[in-house]
């Protein structure tokens, strides 16, 4: 189950209502006792954001619009990226617990590597949200705020299909499989909501994975590097596409998807079609020229909006809106999830997906 019942937003409404005529904090986190008014915490409290590498546009974007949305809402924004690795988010997350702060967002690196730090964070007293990327292998996180992962994965596989029959009406389709960095636990719903809509053409004789690597484990790009991109595709292409065309390509985001197209240009060979993700500006142009097929829109702006809607709810002590309670196990228990759904855009809806943004608005008007 995926979206908020009416019952539960009932209840939650009701949930909501009771606190607010108890004047009573919520104390069901264990982390915060509450203050004067109902608040668990002062409003104007620091509130860490630990962000990780700049692997993508998102992660650049959402800096600043945390930086602007806590500061308009009265908080004290402390936020980190880690571009030296695990070590610098570790010490960037302690860090923020020393300084006090009451609620602590963290885009992990790598979500297994924490586990000390979130600890720290908890006997603390801060709550621990996941952004975009779980948290794994620890009690201490509370929430998880993100676009459906699966849901993406399933729109690249479906795009990839759709794509490849828009130029070659019927298979057999020569494709090759790319993942994400096996460190962000994204990577792998990704890859697993791709193939639940693959791997029946894959089985079925539809698609033809030329170079055979089809796991998880020989798909993945370590770090989400674009070098590492383009050199896996370097090496299939010449040992796997000497005659062979190669009609399609599952690429997890926008950069990979520009470094495998690079590769192809590079090696002389037709584009393939090209799935993606991120809505990066360099790509969207790219589809506009008909060379990426797809990206999928995952409006950074709304996902900031609602960490930071949950801190807002942290602080006044009021229940937060959760719309999945199930699908999120980190390895130790299920996290409370409010899952934004993502879209898909190809050349035939790029002109009307970006209406609203102000950078992509422009760009495809
Ligand atoms: C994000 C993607 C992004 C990737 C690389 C993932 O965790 O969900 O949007 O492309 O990291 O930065």
């Amino acid at each position: 189950m995926r979206m908020f019942g009416k019952a539960g937003k009932a209840a939650a409404v009701a949930a909501i209502a009771a606190l607010a005529l108890t004047a009573c904090g919520r104390t069901d986190s264990g982390s915060s006792s509450s203050t004067a008014g109902g608040e668990a915490f002062p409003k104007d409290s620091m509130i860490g954001v630990a962000l990780p590498q700049k692997t993508s546009e998102n992660w650049v974007l959402a800096e600043k619009l945390f930086n602007d949305g806590l500061s308009s809402a009265g908080f004290k924004p402390d936020v980190q990226f880690a571009n030296g690795g695990v070590s610098e988010q570790q010490n960037q997350i302690s860090a923020m617990v020393t300084k006090g702060a009451k609620v602590i967002i963290v885009g992990a690196i790598d979500g297994a590597q924490l586990g000390t730090q979130l600890k720290q964070a908890k006997d603390s007293g801060a709550t621990v949200i996941a952004y975009d990327r779980l948290l794994l292998n620890t009690e201490n996180v509370d929430y998880y705020v993100a676009y459906d992962n699966f849901k993406v994965g399933e729109l690249q596989g479906q795009a990839l299909l759709d794509g490849m029959k828009a130029k070659k009406p019927s298979g057999p389709y020569n494709i090759e499989l790319f993942a994400g960095s096996p460190d962000d636990a994204n990577a792998k719903v990704f890859f697993d909501g791709a193939m639940s809509v693959l791997k029946p053409k894959i089985d079925d004789g539809t698609l033809k994975v030329v170079s055979g690597q089809t796991s998880f484990e020989q798909a993945v790009t370590q770090g989400w590097k674009a070098e590492n991109a383009q050199r896996r595709a370097d090496t299939l292409l010449t040992g796997s596409y000497g005659t062979a065309s190669l009609d399609g390509v599952l690429s997890p985001n926008d950069t990979l998807a520009r470094a495998v197209l690079t590769s192809v240009k590079a090696a002389g060979k037709p584009l393939p079609v090209v799935t993606g993700q991120d809505s990066e500006v360099e790509s969207v142009k790219s589809i506009m020229a008909g060379e990426q097929y797809s990206t999928i829109n995952k409006d950074t702006r709304k996902l900031v909006e609602h960490a930071i809607t949950m801190v807002k709810d942290l602080q006044a002590g009021k229940e937060l809106e959760i719309n999945d309670k199930d699908s999120y196990k980190n390895g130790v228990k299920t996290v409370p999830a409010f899952l934004l759904p993502p879209q898909i855009v190809t050349a035939e809806n790029v002109k009307t997906a970006y209406v609203d943004d102000p950078v992509l608005g422009p760009i495809t008007k």
